[in-house]
């Protein structure tokens, strides 16, 4: 199967001389097309640094990172705008919508923006809509709707055009257990019914437990990893459980 993702002895470097900061120290690891795979670790053990560097939000200091063969380390800016608006979906812990727009008119912007043809917008829309399971509050407004709707939203959005790496940050960080499953449930839809490749940061065992890979983060460097298998959610969770009491450290 294609990797979507390589990462090669990513490192990244914080302050200057006298203050430095090594928050990724030579990780690489990486992800094929269709896998789901939850990143955890302490807090300050390098999570969103990495989740940041994958996304090209932030630069790395070293090393390269290959989305779909494309070193996105050695893009400059205008090329680089292009192509997180082309190759990735984004799904944060506060939803991003716009409050002015509709669930419908949020999702359908990233294709509205890149001129497709309305009726297509209109039936993919809804596709999505009704994969993730929220046909119900296309015609709402982000105030309308509950946590959970707003992050399933935000999940259908960061899918609708075709994304070959949708990247999440404690998704579920702001939602109560009963959305969490819901938003995770949509996650795993995302993986079987389109295809989806996720990268998802979790302080969270639960959450970690959809996934079908966990990487272990600590001081910066792929401490362990954990394959789900033929496992179920719960032999999973356990085995997370475990892994985190090894690891040491608060998990957040
Ligand atoms: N902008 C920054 N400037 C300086 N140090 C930073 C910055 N961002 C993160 N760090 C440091 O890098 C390390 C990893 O941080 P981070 O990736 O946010 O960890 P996590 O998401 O796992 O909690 C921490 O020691 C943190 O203090
Ligand atoms: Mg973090």
């Amino acid at each position: 199967m294609q990797n979507i993702l390589q990462v090669r002895n990513l490192e990244k470097i914080y302050g200057s001389k006298g203050n430095i900061t090594k928050a990724l120290d030579g990780v690489s690891f990486d992800v094929p097309e269709g896998e789901y795979v939850g990143v955890m670790g302490a807090s300050g053990s390098g999570k969103t640094t990495l989740l940041n560097c994958v996304s090209t939000i932030d630069s790395a200091t070293a090393g390269n990172i290959y989305i779909e063969g494309t070193d996105v380390t050695t893009l400059k800016s205008s090329a680089l705008a292009n192509f997180r608006c082309k190759k990735l979906g984004f799904i944060f812990q506060d939803y991003n919508l716009l409050d002015t727009l509709t669930a419908f008119e949020n999702i359908a912007l990233a294709l509205t923006i890149t001129k497709t043809n309305p009726r297509v917008v209109e039936q993919r829309v809804r596709d999505i809509a009704e994969k993730l399971g929220i046909t119900g509050v296309m015609g709402k407004y982000p105030v309308q709707m509950s946590g959970g709707e707003r992050q399933r939203t935000a999940s259908a959005r960061a899918i609708v055009t075709d994304p070959a790496l949708v990247l999440a940050d404690e998704p579920t960080g702001a939602l109560d257990s009963k959305s969490a499953k819901a938003l995770l449930e949509s996650f795993r839809a995302m993986v079987k019914e389109m295809q989806s490749t996720i990268l998802m940061v979790t302080h969270d065992p639960f959450s970690a437990s959809y996934a079908d890979r966990i990487l272990f983060i600590r001081d910066g460097k792929l401490f362990t990893e954990l394959v789900r298998g033929a496992d179920g959610r719960k032999e999973f969770f356990d085995k997370i459980i475990d892994v985190m009491a090894v690891l040491g450290g608060e998990v957040a």
